[in-house]
């Protein structure tokens, strides 16, 4: 058993408040059906490890790191270290025009780990942030170089780039249009890469769909490349519930870009901190981005964090003019954050400490076996899976899009398995210090409740 991970040896299941004492009405939850939750609450008190543990003293096995984010498990030692010591030291700095010294470490960690020619790393707090920052940058350096006309931005239909403005534009969920309406203008989407009839239980990449990145071709042709600044895709679709690019297809839709002077961006956001059994997709993929976003992963979900890589092309693009004068006009109140730097440098540590990066490659054929057991399962339409990722696909209630997939996550919680569902898909991204034991209570606890499902 990884070190550390004995529940016995996390602090004793003690109840920190067995009921709530607030009321639940003035807390407006994010991303939650809250009269269903208000209604049942799941309530979390505690983590440690691989677990979180319930106010009443309840053992939840955490098989999605959270929300992707805990890739080191909950509570490690270096960094609950390192954020009580940061408090204590410094809680606050400004980032606009000053700086402190964990942010210049960080930055030179991180580059050491990123995909080569990724030199330069810009501060947000969120993996919305580090999207909506990644657009201004393309945009920007495109007029900085006197080709003002490129505006355009392109995402992918069933991408997910966060939620602000520039990320739910370039996103591809029909959802976002249904409530918000108006985007972004100047926005085009490529296709989805997601063929169940060619790919359905893919081990790995899927064969078929290479030819799906020659879309960008279509909108070059239609809009014209003079007019193009940025592509953005994730390079594993983690939120709209982990949609695989086919072999060949990340390789191809660099070349398209490179052919028309239209910057890549991967948003790593998932993807990055070992997700796949590398440091990033783009390492895994051997495919580098001219510009990648990154957060959860980045501080272990402990502090909020999120950040922009940038080739040093692109940065210096931008230095240029007066120099009093602000080169790249964007920052936030809390770039740079020293809590979340802290963080940040602690988690890197953990990581190479414990060999987390790549940890996930040596346990993806456990996990790929393990998802792939429930294909006889009733409901199950498809099943995919890369490094730490698992997709279990159902098939929808008739009228009742989600419910059978909600349902199952509030069973899974009930008998002691915090999963994550996404319409009616379920996804698992365990923390990377997972052991084969903890798979197979996540496995054969969605194998008893699909069973009745
Ligand atoms: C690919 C991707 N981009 C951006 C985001 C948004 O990140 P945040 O919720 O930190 O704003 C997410 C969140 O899941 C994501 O998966």
């Amino acid at each position: 058993m990884h070190k550390d991970l004995n529940p016995a040896a996390a602090p004793a299941a003690t109840p920190s408040k067995g009921t709530l004492s607030a009321s639940l009405d003035a807390y407006w939850m994010p991303f939650t059906a809250s009269r269903q939750f208000k209604n049942a609450p799941r309530l979390l008190a505690r983590a440690k490890d691989m677990h979180y543990w319930t106010p009443e003293g309840r053992q939840v096995l955490d098989a999605v790191a959270g929300l992707w984010c805990v890739n080191a498990g909950h509570a490690r030692p270096k960094i609950v270290a390192a954020i009580a010591a940061q408090a204590a030291e410094m809680d606050f700095a400004p980032p606009f025009n000053m700086a402190h010294p964990k942010a210049f470490e960080l930055a030179e960690k991180l580059v050491a780990i990123a995909p080569k020619g990724l030199d330069k790393v810009f501060y947000t707090n969120s993996g919305s942030e580090a999207v909506d920052t990644a657009l201004k940058m393309a945009i920007a350096y495109h007029r900085a170089r006197g080709e003002g006309q490129r505006t355009r931005l392109i995402g992918r239909e069933r991408g997910y780039h966060g939620v602000n403005f520039g990320g739910i534009s370039v996103g591809g969920i029909a959802g976002n249009r249904k409530s918000f309406g108006t985007m972004v203008g100047g926005v085009d989407h490529l296709r989805n890469t997601h063929d169940l009839a060619r790919n359905a239980f893919s081990r790995g990449v899927p064969e078929h769909g290479a030819e799906l990145a020659d879309d960008l071709e279509r909108i070059v042709a239609l809009h014209d490349a003079s007019t193009i600044a940025a592509v953005i895709v994730e390079p594993v679709a983690g939120s709209t519930g982990v949609l695989l690019p086919p072999k060949g297809y990340l390789e191809r839709l660099r070349a398209i870009c490179d052919k028309h002077g239209i910057l890549l961006i991967f948003d790593e956001v998932i993807t990055g901190f070992g997700r796949l059994g590398s440091p990033f997709a783009a390492t895994h993929f051997n495919v580098t981005p001219d510009l990648m976003t990154v957060a959860k992963g980045i501080s272990n979900g402990c502090v909020p964090m999120g950040a922009v890589f940038a080739k040093a092309a692109i940065h210096d693009v931008f230095m240029t003019g007066p120099e009093h004068m602000i080169e790249f006009p964007h920052g936030y109140t809390y770039s740079a954050h020293p809590l979340a730097c802290a963080a940040a440098l602690a988690t890197l540590e953990t990581y190479a400490d414990e060999g987390l990066l790549t940890r996930g490659a040596k346990m993806a054929p456990a996990f790929e076996h393990a998802v792939h057991s429930l294909r006889e399962l009733p409901h199950v339409i498809d099943i995919r899976n890369i490094g730490l990722v698992g997709a279990i696909e159902l098939e929808s209630i008739p009228g009742s899009p989600g419910k059978r997939a909600f349902d199952i996550f509030r069973e899974c919680f009930e008998r002691g398995v915090l999963i994550r569902t996404t319409g009616d898909i379920i996804a698992l991204s365990p923390p990377l210090i997972v052991e084969e034991s903890h798979i197979d209570q996540a496995i054969s606890t969605i194998a008893d409740v699909l069973k009745t499902a």
